[in-house]
């Protein structure tokens, strides 16, 4: 058997910059996504998540930056990695006029495929997303989900082993969501390497090795999602009361307590008309401080219905490196 270690990173980027004009879309990142792997790259509406998509599938060029995709050169070799590479962008590239049948086969001829092996390849690509219902229809008549699937199967033709989506799943319903999903896995566990964009936080922990948080045109941070987790305070112990007398009881004795790692510092949630009287005291979920939690809370004689450790989750990641609390408040890109 024989390997390169150009083989064993399917994408690299070192100092990858572009501004169009004098607005900086990439301020000079470094990426490096192993082969086989699925690589997120996070971040909010204008982060530069598409630039650096189009940038790295030979479509924009980069101003500056070393570049190498399925081990070709992008700035000597941009041929190579087209050849490598199948992309689908952030808005559909199929053809609304005419049939997902009619535009796979389209697909196949621009892979000079002969119509033998183009028929083979569009029925068994139809099949396995779902659409051979659909295939004899135009595809103005399909759902975002559908179209989406259409553009994947069509990115496919030419048996790429990287593939690169732009965020696939944006503006799809929770079902397609998944369904989409299941794919991407499926492309993966057959050696696929998988370089996908997103603003949701969710999915990026659900499908991706590697997540890289893009903001603002720069790194703010590269790990698995549980580094990254690790990166940020966020956890913390959450009691929670049903008799109300208690729970102002509890509020009052945590501010003016001096906990041990953060003095004073406690937020006291819910409201007093429902039943979700819960405060929260920060903490690592370490043994040792929940252990001086609980001592303070039998000493301040206070007794919760219901004591829960929270681990920080991608939410509060996000949260700490781009100052965006929740993304899906940014204003929504035009989707088709
Ligand atoms: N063709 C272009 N001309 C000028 N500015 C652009 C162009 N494409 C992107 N930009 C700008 O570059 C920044 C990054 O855009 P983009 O890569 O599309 O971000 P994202 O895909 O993360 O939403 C944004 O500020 C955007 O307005
Ligand atoms: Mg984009």
């Amino acid at each position: 058997m024989t390997t390169t270690t150009s083989h064993s990173s399917a994408i690299v980027a070192k100092g990858l910059r572009k501004a169009y004009g004098d607005k900086t879309a990439l301020d000079g990142i470094d990426l490096a996504v192993p082969t086989g792997s699925v690589f997120a790259l996070l971040g909010p509406n204008g982060a530069g998540k598409t630039t650096a998509v189009k940038i790295l599938s030979t479509l924009v060029t980069a101003d500056a930056g070393e570049l190498r995709v399925g081990g070709h050169d992008l700035a000597t070799d941009p041929q190579a990695v087209r050849a490598a590479i199948g992309v689908t962008g952030q808005f559909s590239a199929v053809d609304g006029l005419i049939t997902g049948e009619e535009n796979m086969l389209l697909m196949a001829d621009l892979h000079l495929l002969s119509r033998r092996e183009g028929r083979r390849t569009a029925v068994e690509l139809l099949e396995r997303f779902d659409l051979v219902e659909a295939a004899k229809k135009p595809v103005s008549t399909y759902s975002g989900g559908m179209k989406r699937r259409l553009d994947l199967a069509m990115t496919l033709v030419g048996g790429p082993r990287i593939i690169f989506l732009d965020e696939p799943t944006t503006g799809l319903d929770p079902r397609s969501r998944h369904a989409m999903w299941g794919i991407i896995r499926e492309l993966v566990s057959g050696g696929v390497t998988v370089f996908l964009t997103t603003q949701y936080l969710e999915e990026a922990d659900e499908l991706a090795d590697r997540i890289a948080v893009l903001n603002n045109g720069r790194l703010a941070a590269e790990g698995s999602a549980d580094e990254l987790k690790r990166l940020v305070p966020g956890g913390h112990v959450r009691l929670r009361f049903t008799d109300p007398a208690a729970y102002q009881a509890a509020a009052v004795a945590l501010r003016e307590a001096t906990l041990p790692r953060t003095p004073g510092f406690a937020r006291a949630g819910g409201t007093p008309m429902d039943e979700a009287l819960s405060l929260q005291i920060p903490s690592d979920g370490s043994q040792r401080e929940l252990r001086s939690i609980l001592d303070w809370l039998d000493s301040a004689g206070i007794e919760a219905d219901e004591l829960t450790v929270h681990t920080p989750d991608l939410d509060d990641v996000f949260f700490a490196l781009t100052g965006t609390a929740d993304v899906s408040d940014q204003p929504e890109e035009a989707v088709r």
